[in-house]
């Protein structure tokens, strides 16, 4: 071998080691984890109507109930308040749907299918406990009720007819959700049903069927009405079991409006 021919292959011996030892060294690195810090991380979801940038203003509430959820002036609406200080607008509004009754009484009785449906099931439960009961009237339109008023006007004048009859417009039979009880024994628009087994009923367990009598004992000064413990309003089973767990008497209370002792 010529003295040039060895050089050249002892300078392609030593290139060829420092790759091979480059990569040994390469496999036998300990392999380390990259050091990993994971930080929880919080997200804050914050949801923002563009469409309504204006902030509605909150709902009056109680605990379960929302007091703001359904229209008191709406006469479509089971929680429109209809009182000496509140017509009924329009003054000759009629409900769109009325049910016939099942429940037994003076004949061709109706309530917006909501009532109609509790009333009905009311009824079924009460004669099942041995307390049926009948009812005298449910909706009464403006020109009934005009006529109603009269006939009250004429028979006890008209100061005292004002304490139990509602003016045409005025009064909530003519919203479809409002009816009048009477006892088989025979009493009828008088005080005397609450003694009886029917009105006893009625008063224990008509808010488990969604209806709250409507002009309480000693509260003429907000509802502008003596008693009638035969006048049961609807107004669904939410508001009628806040009310009798709040003791809360009247709507007006309920609702947070004004008392309406007599009219403007
Ligand atoms: N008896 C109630 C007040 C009415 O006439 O509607
Ligand atoms: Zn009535």
């Amino acid at each position: 071998m010529r003295g040039s021919s060895r050089w050249f292959l002892a300078g392609v011996l030593a290139v060829a080691c420092s790759i091979a030892g480059v990569l040994v060294a390469s496999v036998l690195q300990p392999r380390v984890a990259p050091h990993v810090t994971v930080t929880p991380v919080v997200v804050t979801v914050t949801t923002t109507s563009t469409a309504n940038p204006v902030a509605a203003p909150a709902p009056v509430t109680s605990p379960g109930i929302n007091l703001a959820q359904f229209s008191t002036d709406d006469p479509g609406s089971i929680w429109v308040v209809v009182n000496k200080q509140r017509p009924i607008n329009p003054l000759d509004y009629e409900p769109r749907r009325l049910t016939d009754l099942v429940v037994p009484g003076d004949g061709g009785a109706k309530l917006t299918r909501e009532a109609a449906d509790a009333l009905n099931a009311m009824y079924k439960a009460a004669k099942a406990d041995g307390a049926p009961f009948l009812v005298s009237s449910g909706y009464r339109s403006y020109d009934l009720q005009s006529d109603v008023f009269a006939e009250y006007v004429a028979a006890s004048g008209r100061k005292a007819a004002e304490t139990f009859s509602a003016r045409a417009g005025f009064s909530e039979h003519q919203t479809g959700l409002a009816f009048d009880a009477y006892d088989p024994t025979g009493c009828q628009d008088n005080a005397c049903f609450a003694k009886t087994k029917s009105g006893k009923w009625i008063a224990a367990h008509a808010a488990e069927y969604g209806f709250i009598e409507r002009y309480p004992d000693g509260e003429t000064a907000t509802t502008g009405y003596i008693w009638e413990p035969w006048h049961w309003r609807y107004v669904g089973v939410d508001l009628a079991q806040y009310m009798r767990g709040q003791g809360i008497a009247t709507l007006e209370q309920a609702l947070g409006l004004p008392a309406a002792p007599d009219y403007s």
